[in-house]
C-alpha cells in the first residue's frame, strides 16, 4: 500500500522504521542488536492488528513507544498524521486517544485506591471526557459495561481477583474514549477461563466503542481469536506482516512456523467447552490448533478435568499439575484409567 492509499483506508497509527537500544545492552547497528530495530507498522480505524513474537522479540518495547512511555532513539510514531511524540509532552487529545492496557493487573492499578477513585483520577486529568451529570449513575454504567457489579466502585484495587483488575484497568483506559487501545499482553497473566472472559470482552468493546487496537501477545492461540491482522516479530524485526487467517494458515517465514509449531506443542490447554475424545483427539473446537490434537504424544494439559464420557466442565481442576497422559480417561471422582500423572 503506498502512502495515498493508507490515509484513504483510515491510517490511525502509522510506525515508522523504530528503533531502540537500551543502554548496556545492544548498540545498534555498531554493536549488538537493538531490542527494536527498524519496525514499521500501522493500523487503520476500527482495525485489530496483533502483534506476535516469542518473549524478548521487543514488543513491549513498540508498546512502550506507541504510549509514549519510551521515547524511540529513531523512527517516528504518528496517530492521523500528526506525530506523537513522548506522553507528557503529547497534547492531551492525542494522550486519551491512545490508551494501554498492561499484563500484570495487580501492579497497573494503586492497590490502596478504590475503584471510584481511579476512575475519579483520569476523568480529572481529561476532564472533557468526565460526565456532565450524576458521577455515580456515570461510573456505574462503565463498570457494568465492564461486567463488574456497581458495588465494586467502593472497593480497593487490592481487594479484586485478578479478572477483576483486569476488567477496571480496561474500564479506566476507556473512561476517557481512546480511538487505540494497546493491550500488551494483556490477558497472560490471567486463569484460562479469565483469559477467555476478557478476550471476549475486549472484542465486544471493541465493536462497541469502535475501538482500533493494537494486541500484543506471545500467544498464537489468543492473537487469531481477536486480531484482523497480524505481524509477526522476531529479534527486533517484523519478519511476516498478513490477515490472521492467512498468516497462520499458510505462514511464509520460518521463524513464523517455528512459532505454530511450538504453538501446537506448548499450548495445549484444553478449553472450557472443548471435548476431548478417547485417542486424545479434541472434537468440536474452534480453539485447539493444527489438527485439533492436543498432543503429538496423546497427552492433555491445562487447568481441566476430564469427564468419564470424555468431556471438560467449565471450572474443573484436575490434581496436580492436571495432566492426563496416554490415552487415560479420568473420572468425576479423580481416579482414571490409564496413567494420570499428578
Ligand atoms: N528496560 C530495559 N533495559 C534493558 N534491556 C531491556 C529493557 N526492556 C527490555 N529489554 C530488552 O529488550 C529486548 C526486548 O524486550 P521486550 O520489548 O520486553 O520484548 P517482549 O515484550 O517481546 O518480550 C529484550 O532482549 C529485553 O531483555
Ligand atoms: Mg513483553
Amino acid at each position: 500500500m503506498n502512502e495515498g492509499e493508507r490515509q484513504s483506508a483510515g491510517t490511525l497509527l502509522d510506525v515508522r522504521d523504530l528503533r531502540v537500544s537500551y543502554a548496556g545492552r545492544g548498540r545498534g547497528r555498531r554493536g549488538g542488536r537493538a531490542a527494536v530495530d527498524g519496525v514499521s507498522l500501522t493500523v487503520t480505524a476500527e482495525e485489530t492488528l496483533g502483534l506476535v513474537g516469542e518473549s524478548g522479540s521487543g514488543k513491549t518495547t513498540v508498546a512502550r513507544c506507541v504510549a509514549g512511555l519510551l521515547s524511540p532513539g529513531a523512527g517516528t510514531v504518528t496517530f492521523e498524521g500528526r506525530p506523537l511524540g513522548r506522553a507528557g509532552r503529547r497534547p492531551p487529545e492525542l494522550q486519551r486517544a491512545v490508551q494501554m492496557v498492561f499484563q500484570d493487573p495487580r501492579s497497573s492499578l494503586n492497590p490502596r485506591m478504590t475503584v471510584a477513585a481511579i476512575i475519579a483520577e483520569v476523568w480529572g486529568t481529561h476532564p472533557v471526557t468526565a460526565p456532565r451529570g450524576d458521577r455515580t449513575a456515570a461510573l456505574h454504567r462503565l463498570l457494568a459495561g465492564m461486567g463488574l457489579d456497581p458495588e465494586v466502585a467502593s472497593r480497593r484495587a487490592g481487594d479484586l481477583s485478578g479478572g477483576q483488575c483486569q476488567r477496571v484497568s480496561i474500564a479506566r483506559a476507556l473512561a476517557v474514549r481512546p480511538r487505540l487501545l494497546v493491550c500488551d499482553e494483556a490477558v497472560s497473566a490471567l486463569d484460562v477461563s479469565v483469559q477467555a472472559q476478557i478476550l471476549r470482552l475486549l472484542a465486544d468493546l471493541r465493536g462497541r466503542h469502535r475501538l482500533a487496537m493494537l494486541f500484543i501477545s506471545h500467544d498464537l492461540g489468543v492473537v487469531h481469536q481477536i486480531a484482523d491482522r497480524v505481524a509477526v516479530m522476531s529479534r527486533g524485526v517484523i519478519v511476516e506482516e498478513g490477515r490472521t487467517d492467512e498468516v497462520l494458515t499458510a505462514p511464509r517465514h520460518p521463524y513464523t512456523r517455528a512459532l505454530l509449531d511450538a504453538a501446537l506443542d506448548l499450548d495445549d490447554t484444553v478449553r472450557d467447552d472443548d471435548t476431548v475424545r478417547d485417542d486424545g483427539t479434541v472434537r468440536d473446537d474452534d480453539r485447539a490448533r493444527g489438527d485439533g490434537r492436543v498432543r503429538g504424544d496423546g497427552t492433555v494439559r491445562g487447568d481441566c478435568t476430564v469427564r468419564d464420557d470424555g468431556t471438560v466442565p467449565r471450572d474443573g481442576m484436575l490434581p496436580g499439575d492436571g495432566t492426563v497422559w496416554g490415552d487415560g480417561t479420568v473420572r468425576g471422582d479423580g481416579t482414571a484409567d490409564g496413567e494420570v500423572a499428578v
